[in-house]
């Protein structure tokens, strides 16, 4: 059966902060190593944005690279959805900041919550909007400063994170069988403390002992999030290709969330996918949550591993717990 898409990625554009953390650097305060970061991560160092580096700015940069590579003008924009765990404040959305900067004046503009995956979710929802006929051009975007959110003096969480942004066109797709050809999204709120803020929100807002617990700050219980991960991960694989009729043997490149070499690993051996079919960066990039799909798809687009009608696996897991995946017909 061959599946008629409803809507396709016209562009990806991504931004990255210029300055460099080593996992040298982060041994220097932190008892870790080099050795122990690369073995049970894969990962060797992640940008961090410099202080007046917004959130907004590192989304607005990924988002004028998408629009240029779109042609697409800002008034063209019906919809900004902007898939983050780390927002520059709480109110209003930093997607709202996003669209006053690209002065986007047609645009319904607003954040989403769901960690990791936020940038399979943000297509789903753009696919829902065009589909509905209420939108033909959305900027989805997935971006993050975890460096803020991010506790410097935790050894289990300080190695794994990075900031960063990835923005894409989604338009109607045309009739060339090009496009989303499936979605899934999944989420299983019970395991919320597994990985998460539980701090400075309203439930217990800021306070001195928030402050001194540092609950403020992102809180991880790693081993348990990796056995989740790898099951979810392999969930998310199965129902993206059936739900787009196709077998894993027909993914020409698998770009998976880039948190865990390990889990990208099990994931892949999973689904028969081979590694030399797999996009991995988190090598340089660290997991950058929602932007580490968007920052992955780019730089295999850079360096040809994508053609006009690749098949493209997508498929990411993150706090909440959330999960998701997309196959793509590029
Ligand atoms: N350096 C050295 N030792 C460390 C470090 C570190 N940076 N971090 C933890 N350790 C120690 C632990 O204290 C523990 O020591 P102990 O045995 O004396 O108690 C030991 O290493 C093993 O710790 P584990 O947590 O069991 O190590 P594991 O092999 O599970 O690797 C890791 C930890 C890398 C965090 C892994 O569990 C993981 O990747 N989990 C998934 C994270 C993830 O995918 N998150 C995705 C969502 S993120 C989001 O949504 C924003």
């Amino acid at each position: 059966m061959t599946l008629r898409p409803v809507a396709e990625i016209a562009s990806i554009g991504t931004a990255v902060p210029a300055q460099v953390v080593t996992n040298e650097d982060l041994s220097r305060t932190l008892d870790t190593s080099d050795a122990w970061i690369v073995e049970r991560t894969g990962i060797r160092e992640r940008r961090i944005a410099r202080p007046d580096e917004s959130l907004a700015s590192l989304c607005v940069t990924a988002a004028h690279k998408a629009m240029d590579r779109a042609e697409v003008g800002p008034e063209e924009l019906d919809a900004i959805v902007l898939a983050t765990v780390s927002p520059d404040r709480r109110m209003p959305g930093t997607a709202c900041d996003v669209q006053a900067l690209l002065g986007a004046n047609n645009a319904a503009a607003f954040d989403i919550s769901a960690a990791c995956p936020g940038f399979i979710y943000g297509l789903g929802i753009a696919e829902g909007l065009i589909a509905a006929g209420t939108s033909r051009t959305v900027l989805v975007l997935g971006g993050e400063k975890l460096s803020c959110i991010t506790d410097w003096q935790d050894r289990s969480t300080a190695v794994l994170f990075g900031d960063g942004a990835g923005a894409a066109i989604v338009r109607p797709a045309k009739a060339d069988g090009r496009g989303i050809l499936s979605t899934f999204l999944k989420t299983d709120g019970r395991l919320a403390p597994l990985l998460w803020i539980p701090g400075g929100g309203s439930l217990e807002p800021m306070s001195e002992k928030v402050l001194h617990d540092r609950s403020y700050l992102m809180q991880m219980k790693g081993r348990e999030v990796f056995k989740a991960a790898v099951l979810a991960m392999a969930e998310a694989t199965d129902e993206a290709l059936r739900r787009a009729c196709v077998s894993a043997d027909q993914i020409d490149l698998f770009v998976p969330h880039q948190a865990n070499l390990r889990i990208i690993e099990a994931t892949a051996k999973h689904a028969g996918i081979p590694m030399d079919k797999v996009m991995v960066n988190l090598e340089k990039y660290g997991n950058t949550s929602a932007a580490s799909i968007p920052i992955a798809l780019e730089q295999a687009l850079d360096e040809g591993r994508i053609g006009k009608g690749s098949l493209l696996l997508f498929v990411a897991f993150g706090a909440g717990f959330t999960w998701g995946s997309a196959v793509v017909r590029w």
